[in-house]
C-alpha cells in the first residue's frame, strides 16, 4: 500500500509510516529527550538488545504494508523536506465514543522548538475532525511539560482540568493537566482563519 500524505503545513507533514523510517523508529525507542517528557515513569525502559532492535525494525516495516484505518490512529510527523522527526496518535475509550485523546512526540532533539510540534498538532486535530464525527479531542500532559502546555494553548485547546500532585517524580509532585477542543470550537477557529 502506498504511504499517503495525510496533511501538510508550513513546518510539518503528517504521513503514513514508510519502510525508510524504520531506522529512525528504532533509534527513537532509546534516544532523545522526548522520553523524559512523555510520562517518563511509563516510557523509560531498558535499551533494546541487538536482537530486539532487529525485531522492532522488522515489525515496523511489516506495519507499513498493513491496511490503515480511516481516520488514522497514528502518523509519522515529517519535516516539509520529508525527514521523519516524530509521531502523532489518538486513542479513545469505548464508553465515550464521541471523544478522543491525542498525543504527539517530536523525537529528534535537534527539531524541538522549531514550530514543528505546533504545526503537526494543528494538522492532526484538523485531520481527525475532518475525517470523523468525533465531537471532542482531548490532550493530557504533566505540569513539568511547559512546552506541551504552551503548544496546546497556541493550537487553541482549552485548559479544562488540573489533577494536582498526581504523581511524585524525581522528588517533584506533578499535576496532570487536561486540555480539550470541541468540534465547534475548531470549526470556528478555521472559519476565522480563512474568513
Ligand atoms: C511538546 C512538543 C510536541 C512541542 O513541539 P515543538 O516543535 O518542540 O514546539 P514548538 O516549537 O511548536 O512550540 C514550542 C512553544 O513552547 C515554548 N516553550 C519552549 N520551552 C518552554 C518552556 N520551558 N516554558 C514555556 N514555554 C516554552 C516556545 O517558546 C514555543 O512557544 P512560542 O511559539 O509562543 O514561542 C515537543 O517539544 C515534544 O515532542 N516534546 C517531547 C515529548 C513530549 O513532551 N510530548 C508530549 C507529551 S504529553
Amino acid at each position: 500500500m502506498a504511504a499517503s500524505v495525510l496533511a501538510s503545513g508550513t513546518r510539518a507533514v503528517l504521513r503514513d509510516p514508510r519502510p525508510s523510517d524504520a531506522d529512525r523508529w528504532v533509534y527513537w525507542r532509546d534516544h532523545g529527550v522526548w522520553r523524559e517528557y512523555d510520562a517518563p515513569w511509563e516510557a523509560l525502559r531498558p535499551p533494546l538488545t541487538a536482537e530486539q532492535q532487529q525485531q522492532t525494525h522488522r515489525s515496523f516495516i511489516d506495519r507499513c504494508s498493513d491496511a490503515h484505518p480511516s481516520p488514522r490512529a497514528n502518523a509519522i510527523v515529517a519535516t516539509t523536506e520529508g525527514v521523519p522527526v516524530g509521531t502523532v496518535n489518538r486513542c479513545g475509550e469505548k464508553r465515550f465514543p464521541d471523544a478522543w485523546y491525542v498525543g504527539i512526540s517530536i523525537c529528534e532533539d535537534a527539531c524541538l522548538n522549531q514550530g514543528i510540534g505546533s504545526d503537526a498538532l494543528a494538522l492532526w486535530v484538523d485531520y481527525l475532525f475532518a475525517h470523523s464525527d468525533v465531537h471532542r479531542i482531548g490532550l493530557r500532559t504533566y505540569s513539568f511539560n511547559e512546552r506541551m502546555m504552551r503548544v496546546a494553548e497556541k493550537v487553541g485547546f482549552a485548559r479544562e482540568a488540573v489533577e494536582r500532585e498526581l504523581i511524585l517524580w524525581r522528588g517533584e509532585w506533578l499535576d496532570r493537566v487536561s486540555y480539550g477542543m470541541l468540534r465547534g470550537e475548531w470549526e470556528g477557529r478555521r472559519a476565522n482563519a480563512t474568513g
